[in-house]
C-alpha cells in the first residue's frame, strides 16, 4: 500500500489540533459505529481488546457526566456533541476464549495475575484511546482528549458492579476552530530520540 500522502497526515496527526468549542453540527450513530469497526482492527497484545467506549449523546447522559467533570472542563464537554468515555475491562481476559482462541490457556495467563492483567488492560486500553483519537479524524471529525475529570465518580457513575474502569474522556465532533488555544511547542528528535 502507498504512504499516506501529505493531506491525509496533515489531517490525522500534524495539523489536527485538541479542540475546545465544538460547531452545532451533530456526529451520526453510523459514523461513531464506523469509528469504532476502524478502532477496533488496532493492535492490542494478545489480541486482548480491553478497550470499553461509552458513546455520550443525550441530554440525560451528558447530566450524568457533569458532576464528574473539573470546572474548567464543564463547558467545553458539556458542548460537544459526542464525549466518549474510554474505559478498559480490567477483566479483558474473559474474551480471550473468544479473541485468542487458538491458545486455551491465555484468560488463565491473566486471570492469576493481577498485576499483568492490570498492566496490560491500562496499556492497551490506553493505544485503543490513541486509534480512536486518529480514527476520528480520519472519518472527519474533531477531537478533544481531557483527562481533567474525576475517574473515580466517572466509574461510580457509569461503571458501578463491573470491572470496567473509566482511562480518559474525548470530545468528538466538528470543532470551532476560533475556540483553539494557541499551539504549543514539541520537543525536537534530539530532544525525545536516540539512534543507537
Ligand atoms: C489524554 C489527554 C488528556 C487531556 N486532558 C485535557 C484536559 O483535561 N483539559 C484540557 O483543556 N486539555 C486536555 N488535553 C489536551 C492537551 O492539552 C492538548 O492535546 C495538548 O496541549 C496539545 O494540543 P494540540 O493537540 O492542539 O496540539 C488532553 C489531551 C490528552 C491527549
Amino acid at each position: 500500500m502507498a504512504p499516506l500522502d501529505d493531506d491525509a497526515l496533515d489531517l490525522i496527526i500534524r495539523e489536527a489540533r485538541s479542540h475546545n468549542g465544538w460547531q452545532d453540527k451533530p456526529v451520526t450513530d453510523d459514523v461513531l459505529r464506523q469509528l469504532y469497526d476502524i478502532v477496533k482492527m488496532g493492535s492490542t497484545s494478545m489480541n486482548s481488546c480491553p478497550g470499553r467506549f461509552v458513546f455520550i449523546k443525550s441530554d440525560e447522559a451528558r447530566a450524568r457526566l457533569k458532576p464528574c467533570l473539573a470546572p474548567l472542563n464543564v463547558n467545553k464537554v458539556l458542548s460537544a456533541p459526542v464525549t466518549v468515555i474510554i474505559a478498559y475491562d480490567q477483566a479483558f481476559y474473559r474474551q480471550m476464549p473468544k479473541l485468542f482462541a487458538h491458545n486455551p490457556n491465555a484468560a488463565a495467563m491473566f486471570e492469576n495475575n493481577a498485576e499483568l492483567a492490570a498492566t496490560s488492560a491500562f496499556r492497551n486500553g490506553t493505544l485503543q484511546g490513541a486509534y480512536l483519537m486518529i480514527a476520528a479524524r480520519a472519518l472527519g471529525l474533531d477531537v478533544g482528549p481531557m483527562s481533567g475529570f474525576n475517574n473515580k465518580i466517572c466509574d461510580e457513575t457509569f461503571f458501578a458492579g463491573t470491572s470496567i474502569r473509566s482511562n480518559f474522556l474525548c470530545s468528538l465532533g466538528y470543532g470551532d476552530t476560533d475556540k483553539l488555544f494557541q499551539r504549543l511547542p514539541r520537543l525536537d528528535f534530539d530532544e525525545a530520540c536516540e539512534l543507537i
